[in-house]
Order: structure tokens, then sequence, then C-alpha cells
């Protein structure tokens, strides 16, 4: 028996059937149907072959998932279809792949994760795109988004702004979901764009059979085309496999691990919803719409931390902070540490380093005018991060410090309101 063979593994009571995969460490591991692995060690189960191995397939499943077809058949029937040719007269969509779940798949027969990403590929596993635009796709990065650095999107954000000055209507960046929610503030405030700017993701790989790769992809080309001047994430809603929501960039956030509809717009409501399917597209008044000139606004300064503050942190943690020039602080409810690091965090910001508070809470707006450690961080000189998500304020004071040319003026920068980073009013 080898990897890419189909066999059927008795432990005690339990029957499992699926694909063999290869796996360094000498356990069996199999992909069950349903896209998980088990895994057990041999000579504790008895494993029967069922079928050799066919050759390795690259075709996805399509957007509509079939419930009476599982993904082994959803394989070869992916690899029958055959494209059609993309529609002239349609808009154009640039689609860039930065890597992550959505960009990879399950080799059957070696068990590697590839990223392919091709608009050959896409217009195989998403043929209702044919009906929706004309995509160029193009594989920017191909990396797990835990590796993205700021560098990484300076270079993505004018890769974007190429693709609109070279005629897309609008553009969609794949992309992890662990860090987009940091790419999609970068972009944001990085970017000022007048066509719509979608970062999409799944949660679940598209060689299993609940994956919400294909619906989030169809539903952010749909996105993409929409009336809409920004940077914004369009990630699977709900419990149905029928809507979308479109979150802005600078107010997303991934707030659980695995589910589909992992992502949320923090402090208020999403600025709309798609049904990839239907094309149906909600928008709120609140967005900003298509239209204006496409302006970059970098660079951006690394040298920035995030520190989340826990009763009794000894004032010695910040010490390793020294020599960054921007430091935001996860402070407790509306923005408190304890008093023993309110010298050292005064010190460092007479230092020059920019110093900003956001809260825990995610939910609703800092104010430290309240009790008496609140009033001695704003005589310390920190600044207020109003409700911005800690992930948008360690963007915004990068891309504060790196237009400024002295902290004061990066303070004043962080206090505007770029890219809808806070909102005016906090829900009550
Ligand atoms: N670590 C993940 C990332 O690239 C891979 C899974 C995903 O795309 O969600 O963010």
């Amino acid at each position: 028996m080898e990897a890419g063979d189909r066999v059927r593994v008795e432990k005690g009571k339990a029957v499992y059937e699926g694909v063999l995969m290869p796996s360094p460490t000498g356990s069996l591991v199999v992909k069950l149907d349903s896209g998980y692995n088990v895994g057990v060690r041999p000579g504790e189960a008895r494993v029967t072959l069922l079928s050799k191995g066919r050759p390795p397939s690259s075709a996805p499943p399509p957007a509509r998932p079939d419930p009476n077809h599982p993904a082994e058949d959803v394989h070869s029937r992916g690899r029958a279809s055959s494209p059609a040719a993309p529609r002239e007269g349609l808009p154009q969509v640039s689609i860039l792949s930065t890597g992550g779940t959505i960009a990879s798949r399950v080799d059957y027969r070696t068990g590697a994760v590839t990223s392919q990403f091709t608009a050959e590929e896409l217009r195989q596993s998403i043929p209702e795109l044919e009906e929706v635009a004309r995509v160029r796709a193009e594989q920017v990065y191909s990396i797990l988004s835990e590796n993205m650095t700021p560098q990484h999107w300076v270079e993505l954000a004018q890769r974007v702004a190429r693709e609109i000055e070279g005629g897309a209507r609008g553009v969609v960046v794949a992309h992890g979901t662990d860090t987009m929610a940091y790419t999609a503030s970068a972009l944001s405030l990085l970017l000022e764009t007048p066509a719509p700017v979608v970062l999409v993701g799944s949660q679940r790989s598209s060689d299993r059979p609940s994956s919400d790769a294909a619906l989030n992809a169809l539903g952010a080309v749909r996105v993409a085309l929409a009336d809409l001047g920004e940077v914004v994430a369009v990630m699977h809603d709900g419990m149905s496999d029928e809507v979308c929501a479109i979150h802005r960039g600078t107010r997303v956030r991934k707030m659980h691990t695995s589910r589909r509809d992992a992502f949320h717009t923090i402090g208020g409501e999403p600025l709309g919803w798609v049904e990839p399917r239907s094309g149906r597209i909600e928008l709120s008044p609140g967005r900003r719409p298509r239209g204006g000139d496409l302006k970059m606004r970098g660079p951006l300064e690394p040298r920035v931390g995030l520190v989340k503050f826990v009763p009794g942190a000894h004032p010695d943690l910040l010490e390793s902070y020294r020599g960054m020039r921007g430091l935001v602080v996860e402070g407790t409810g509306l923005g408190h540490v304890s008093s023993s690091w309110i010298a050292p965090l005064a010190e460092l910001s007479r230092g020059g380093m920019v110093v900003v508070m956001v809260s825990q809470c995610l939910e609703g707006r800092v104010c430290d005018r309240v009790y008496d450690t609140g009033r001695d961080l704003l005589k310390a000189g920190v600044v207020e991060g109003e409700d911005m998500l800690p992930e948008t304020a360690v963007v915004k004071l990068m891309w504060s410090l790196g237009r400024a040319k002295s902290p004061e003026e990066a303070r004043a920068l962080f206090r505007q309101n770029i890219a809808g980073e806070y909102t005016e009013t906090s829900r009550a």
C-alpha cells in the first residue's frame, strides 16, 4: 500500500475509509471523505486496500457543492468539465493571490499542499466566474499569512495600484485568513482607491466538501464590480451557504479559529452582504462609493510593537520595546494599566516613542479621563486609540510614523481618521 491508495482502517469498533496520506512520523494517516484526517499507529489497526490510488487531480470542487456527491467524485467531475472561454465585453477583475488556504490544495496522491493560482484553474473551479467578469489572475506570493511582513503589504499595495491603473474594475486579493485583518488595514491606509479592493480567504480548503473557498471567491469577484471605493474583506457569513458579508478593511477581525463565518465587523454592522450565486448585493449608505483618484499613501515604519497588559505584569517587560519607534498598549477596560507601568511608559514617550492605548475589550472606546490611572497615562503622553482594533492600531502607527518627520507629527496623524479605522461614535 502506498500514499494515494484508498483504504479501510478498522480499529476496535471504529471503521474509517479514505485515502492513505504520506506521513513522516510513521503513523498511518487517512484523509476521510469529509476532509478530516485520522491517524492511527501501525499494528493497532487492520488496514485493507480498497483500490489503488489514481493520478493526482488539480481540479477543486465547484462553487455549488453537490450534497449527493462526496469530495472524491467532485474531483473527477471537475477534471472532466471543460471551461468556457472568457466572455468579451465583461469588465476585468484582477485576482492577486498571496497564498493561504484559499490558494492551497491537497494533492491526494502525495499529500502535499500545493498552491496553484492560474486564471485557467480559477475558471475550472468556479465556472460561474465566466458569467461575471474577465478574470486576470496572478500569484504574487505563495506564503502562509503568518509570514506576511509590512514590506509585503507595501509591495502588495503597489501591485493592486498597478492593476487599477491597468484598467481593472476591481481587484481581489486572495490571502490567508490568520493575518488578513492586518493586510486589510495596511491596504486601507496605503491606498486611496477609486475601485473596490477585496480581500478574500477561506477557512476550509477546497478539497473539503464544506469548503468556503469557491463561494467566497465568487462573492469577492462580484463585490469587486460593485459601487465601492475602499478596501474590504468578503467572507462567508451565517450558517447557510448563501451569503458572504462585506467588511470594512480597518474594522474586520477573525473571531474564530475554524468556523467559516469567523470574520466579523467589530463595533458596527458590515458594509453590506453579497449572495455570490444570485449576484444580489446590499451595500450600506455609509460605504465610500466608487470614484476619485488613485493615490499611494506610504511608507510604513515597521518598528512598532504591541503589548498586552495583564494584572501583575512587571514593568521591566517594557524594556524589551526600547528602540522601537512606536508601541500599542492593549489596556484593560477603558484603557488602563497598573500604576507601576505609568512611569516607564512616560519615560519611553519622553524619549520619542509614540505610545498608543487601545482596549482589550475590542468593542467600545478608550477613555482615559475617568480613572486616576487613565489621567496619569494621558499626562505621560499616551495617545488614546479611540475604538480602533489593536491590530489596526499597530498598522496605523506604522503608517503614521512612516509619514511623519517627528513624534509630534506622528501623534497628530494617528489621531486623524483616514480609512474608517475608528468610528465617530461607539455603540453603547
Ligand atoms: N495559517 C493560515 C494563513 O495563511 C493558513 C490557513 C488560512 O488561510 O486560513 O493565514
